[in-house]
C-alpha cells in the first residue's frame, strides 16, 4: 500500500479506495504535498503534479527563482521558510527565535499497528495496515521529527500522528505542535462541523468556506459540547448520498484546534490537532512528544458515505473489539426518576419492576456517597452513603444481581468538592492558582489530573468499591470544564503542559480501571455530550449523547452525533413527560422509537406505570431485543435530516442486505397533509423486501427510487373508510424489512 520511489523521492500511499501522494522537495529538504483524493494509478513519477509557475513576490525557496514557499503545498509547515500561513509546528529555541527547517532525512515501513499506551489511537494486525514513519532532521537543532502515516487496507482512511525527539543537550520550548497539516486545493467547498451547548449538542453547521481562517476547538480542558473534534469539506453540491467529502477527525478529548485558512492561492490548508492556545511542551534532553492521532476520510459516496467509514473504521480499529460484538445491555438509570432522592428501598422497586420488564442493568446514578443529597458537595469522597444506602454499595450491587439484573454505578473521578477529607488533606490537589480566585462550576473543582499520585488515590478510592460488589458497568461523569488552568505542581515554565498531562491522567485512569477490570463496561459522559469523542470510545464503547433526553431535541442530537460516531455508541434513553429539560409531552412510542436508534435505556420512574404503559415498555424492549444486532451492526443511512424541515428519517441496513430498520418522525402535526414517501437507502435493488408492519412486500430498487409510502392506504380496509388516523404531535413509525426469498 505504501510505495517509495527512490529515484524521485516520491511516495505514493494507495489502497485502492484513496490515493495520498508527498515528496521530497530538491533542494530544501521539505515534505510537499502532491495530492489526496480518489485513487489513482501508480506512475513512474507524479511530476505532472508538481505546480510551479513564476510568481510575483520576494521571498524565494532556496535553489530556486520563481516561487515562493507560500503556495506550496505542505506536510509540516514551519516557520521561517517564506510560508507565512498557520504553521503545524512552533519551537522556541534557547536561542529565543522560532525558525525552524525540516528536511527528509529517511523513512522507516513496517506492517501492523499496536495501541499506544496511555494515547488512544487505532490500531490494526499486519494484514490491515501498513505504517509509513517519515523522519525529519532540524537543519537548526538536534530535534527530529516523525511524520506517521497509517493507511488501512478496507477503508478510505489514511491516520496521521506525528512525533518529535530531542536528541540534544538543551532543551527546547515546543508551542505547537499539530497531528495534520493537508493543503487542499478548493473546489468551492463548504465546510461542516458539529456544534452546541449543554443540552443541546452536535447540531451540524454547514457554511460556504471563505478566504481567511475558519476555526472550532476548545479551550476548556475537554473536547466540549460546543464543539467536536471533527470537521469536513464537500463541494455545494455533495449531498448525503452523492459527491466527494474530505473528513478529519482527531483522536483526542482535551483542548483541540480544527481549522481551515484559504489563503489567497485558493489552498484550503487544513489542520487538527492539540489547540496551541496556552499550550507549550518543555522538550529536554532525549525528551518527546507524541500528537494525538489524525483520522483523515475520503468519501466519494457523500456525507453518508463519509460516516458510515468512520463507523465501520471506529468500530474495527478504535474500540474495544470486546464490546463491538457483544451485545449490550438495556439499562435503567435512577437519575431523572430520583435525582439525589432515594434509598435502598426505592432503589430495589425500580430495580424489581425493571426485571419485570425485561432490562437488563440497572445504573445507580449520582447520589450514592458521602453525603451527596444535592449537587454541593461529596464529589472524591468515593465511600457509601449509609444512610441512604445501609447496606453500602455491595449490598445494594449484590441484590440486585440476585434479582437477575446486572449493576452499573456512577462515578465522577476528576472532581473534588471542599467538603471532602480528600480536600482537606490535599487542597493542593485542585486545579488553580491558590492565590488567585478559583472559580467552582456546579460546586466542584477539578482535580489536579496531571498529577500522578492525584490519579493513583482516586484509582484506589475506586477499585475499593469495584472489587467489594458485583459491578458490570461504570457511568464515567464529568460536569464542568477547567477554567482556571494552573498546577501547583508544575514549575512556571511549565504551566502550558497542563491540559494535556491532564487529559494523559484521564486516560491513566481509564487504564488503570480497565487492566483490573477489563470486563467492565464503561459508558462515558460529560454533562451529557461535553466529552463525545472518538479517543473516549477507545476506553468506553459507549457515551452518553445529551443530557436533553427529549424526543425531538434527541432528533437532531443523534442526527448530528451521527456524523461521525456508530449507532452503538450513541447513549439514548426514554425519559419522563413532561421532559426534564425543554416540558415537552412525546408519547412513549416516539421517546421508544428515538432511542432505539442508540444503545437504548430507559431513565424515568416505571414503579407508578399503569399496566397499560408497563406492557408497552415490556413491547419495546422485545422490539429492541429483537433488532439491536441490526441497529448496532448494519451500515447507518440519514434519509431526512431534522435540520431541514418537520420530519426525520434513517435507517439502518445489515451488512448482508437481509433487512433493514426504517425510523420516520414528525414532529408537529399538519392539518390536510399531503401524501408522503421516504426514499429508502442501501438496500439491494433486486430483494424483494417484506415490509412487516404494513405487510407489504416491495422491491428494493423501488423502495430506493419511488420510496416507501406513509399514508395509511385506505382501499380495502373498511375499518379506516371514515378518514385517517390523527397521530397528534410528535408522531413515529418504525418499519422493519426483510428480505423475502
Ligand atoms: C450529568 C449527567 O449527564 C447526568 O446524566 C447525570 O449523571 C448527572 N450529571 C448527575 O449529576
Amino acid at each position: 500500500m505504501i510505495y517509495f520511489n527512490k529515484k524521485t523521492l516520491e511516495y505514493h500511499l494507495s489502497n485502492g479506495k484513496i490515493s495520498y501522494i508527498f515528496r521530497v522537495m530538491e533542494a530544501t529538504g521539505i515534505m510537499e504535498q502532491l495530492y489526496f483524493g480518489a485513487a489513482i494509478d501508480n506512475y513512474d513519477s507524479y511530476d505532472f503534479l508538481i505546480e510551479r509557475e513564476s510568481k510575483p513576490g520576494n521571498n524565494q525557496i532556496e535553489g530556486s527563482q520563481i516561487t515562493n514557499l507560500d503556495d506550496i503545498k505542505q506536510e509540516m509547515p514551519v516557520y521561517g521558510t517564506t510560508d507565512f500561513r498557520q504553521p503545524a509546528v512552533e519551537i522556541v529555541y534557547p536561542s529565543g527565535d522560532r525558525i525552524s527547517h525540516f528536511a527528509y532525512d529517511r523513512h522507516v515501513i513496517s506492517q501492523g499497528k499496536a495501541p499506544i499506551k496511555g494515547l488512544p489511537s487505532t490500531f490494526g494486525k499486519a494484514e490491515d495496515v501498513e505504517v509509513l514513519s517519515i523522519f525529519l532532521k532540524d537543519r537548526y537543532s538536534d530535534l527530529e521529527i516523525e511524520l506517521r502515516y497509517a493507511m488501512y487496507q478496507a477503508f478510505p482512511v489514511i491516520t496521521r500522528q506525528n512525533v518529535i525527539r530531542n536528541a540534544g543537550e538543551q532543551s527546547h520550548q515546543l508551542e505547537t505542535f499539530l497531528s495534520l497539516n493537508l493543503d487542499l486545493p478548493n473546489e468551492n467547498y463548504d465546510w461542516l462541523h458539529l456544534h452546541g451547548a449543554w443540552a443541546r449538542e452536535a447540531q451540524l453547521s454547514r457554511d460556504h468556506l471563505a478566504v481567511g481562517i475558519q476555526q472550532i476547538g476548545s479551550t476548556r480542558g475537554a473536547s466540549s459540547h460546543m464543539h467536536n473534534p471533527f470537521i469536513s469539506l464537500c463541494p455545494p453540491e455533495t449531498t448525503e448520498t452523492q459527491g466527494k467529502a474530505y473528513s478529519f477527525s482527531l483522536i483526542y478529548s482535551g483542548n483541540f484546534l480544527a481549522q481551515v485558512q484559504l489563503d489567497t492561492y485558493d489552498i484550503a490548508r487544513v489542520q487538527l490537532g492539540i489547540n496551541p492556545f496556552q499550550f507549550s511542551w518543555e522538550l529536554a534532553q532525549n525528551g518527546s512528544f507524541t500528537t494525538p492521532e489524525a483520522v483523515m476520510v475520503y468519501s466519494q459516496e457523500g456525507l453518508n458515505g463519509m460516516s458510515q467509514t468512520y463507523h465501520e473504521f471506529y468500530q474495527a480499529h478504535l474500540i474495544n473489539q470486546k464490546w463491538v460484538h457483544q451485545t449490550r445491555p438495556v439499562l435503567i438509570n435512577n437519575w431523572e426518576a430520583t435525582y439525589f432522592d432515594f434509598d435502598e428501598e426505592k432503589i430495589l422497586n425500580i430495580a424489581k419492576k425493571a426485571k419485570d420488564l425485561g432490562i437488563d442493568l440497572f445504573v445507580l446514578d449520582d447520589g450514592w456517597f458521602g453525603t451527596r443529597d444535592t449537587d454541593n458537595g461529596s464529589l472524591g469522597n468515593w465511600a457509601p452513603d449509609l444512610r441512604k444506602l445501609p447496606n453500602g454499595i455491595s449490598g445494594l450491587a449484590t441484590k440486585i444481581v440476585d434479582l437477575g439484573l446486572k449493576f452499573g454505578l456512577w462515578f465522577e473521578p476528576e472532581m473534588v468538592s471542599v467538603d471532602t477529607p480528600l480536600f482537606a488533606e490535599h487542597p493542593d490537589w485542585r486545579i488553580g492558582n491558590p492565590d488567585k480566585h478559583i472559580s467552582h462550576g456546579r460546586n466542584q473543582f477539578v482535580l489536579d489530573f496531571s498529577r500522578p499520585e492525584v490519579v493513583e488515590n482516586i484509582f484506589e478510592q475506586i477499585d475499593k468499591v469495584l472489587s467489594q460488589a458485583p459491578i458490570s458497568y461504570i457511568k464515567w461523569d464529568m460536569n464542568r470544564y477547567i477554567s482556571e488552568g494552573y498546577s501547583t505542581a508544575l514549575a512556571a515554565k511549565n504551566q502550558g503542559e497542563l491540559c494535556h498531562r491532564y487529559i494523559l491522567g484521564v486516560y491513566d485512569l481509564y487504564e488503570k480501571i480497565l487492566e483490573k477490570y477489563p470486563d467492565l463496561l464503561i459508558e462515558s459522559c460529560a454533562g451529557g455530550g461535553g466529552r463525545f469523542d472518538p479517543a473516549l470510545l477507545y476506553y468506553a464503547p459507549q457515551a452518553w449523547a445529551s443530557d436533553d433526553t427529549d424526543a425531538v431535541e434527541r432528533l437532531k442530537i443523534q442526527y448530528g452525533t451521527s456524523m461521525v460516531y456508530p449507532l452503538s455508541a450513541i447513549g439514548s434513553h426514554v425519559s419522563e413527560v413532561p421532559n426534564h429539560q425543554v416540558g415537552r409531552l412525546t408519547p412513549l412510542k416516539t421517546r421508544a422509537n428515538v432511542a432505539m436508534l442508540g444503545t437504548f435505556g430507559y431513565e424515568l420512574d416505571i414503579t407508578n406505570f399503569s399496566d397499560e404503559e408497563s406492557a408497552e415498555i415490556r413491547q419495546q424492549i422485545a422490539t429492541f431485543k429483537g433488532y439491536q444486532d441490526l441497529i448496532h451492526s448494519g451500515l447507518f443511512y440519514r434519509l431526512k435530516s431534522p435540520f431541514e424541515g418537520n420530519e426525520c428519517a434513517w435507517m439502518v441496513v445489515a451488512k448482508d442486505q437481509t433487512e433493514a430498520l426504517v425510523g420516520w418522525y414528525q414532529v408537529l402535526a399538519k392539518p390536510n397533509p399531503a401524501y408522503q414517501r421516504i426514499r429508502l437507502a442501501g438496500l439491494n435493488p433486486d430483494k424483494n423486501y417484506r415490509i412487516e408492519s404494513i405487510s407489504e412486500e416491495r422491491k428494493g430498487k423501488d423502495l430506493m427510487s419511488i420510496g416507501l409510502l406513509l399514508g395509511e392506504n385506505f382501499l380495502g380496509r373498511p375499518e379506516n373508510e371514515q378518514g385517517r388516523p390523527m397521530p397528534g404531535d410528535f408522531n413515529s413509525r418504525l418499519f422493519y424489512l426483510s428480505e423475502k426469498i
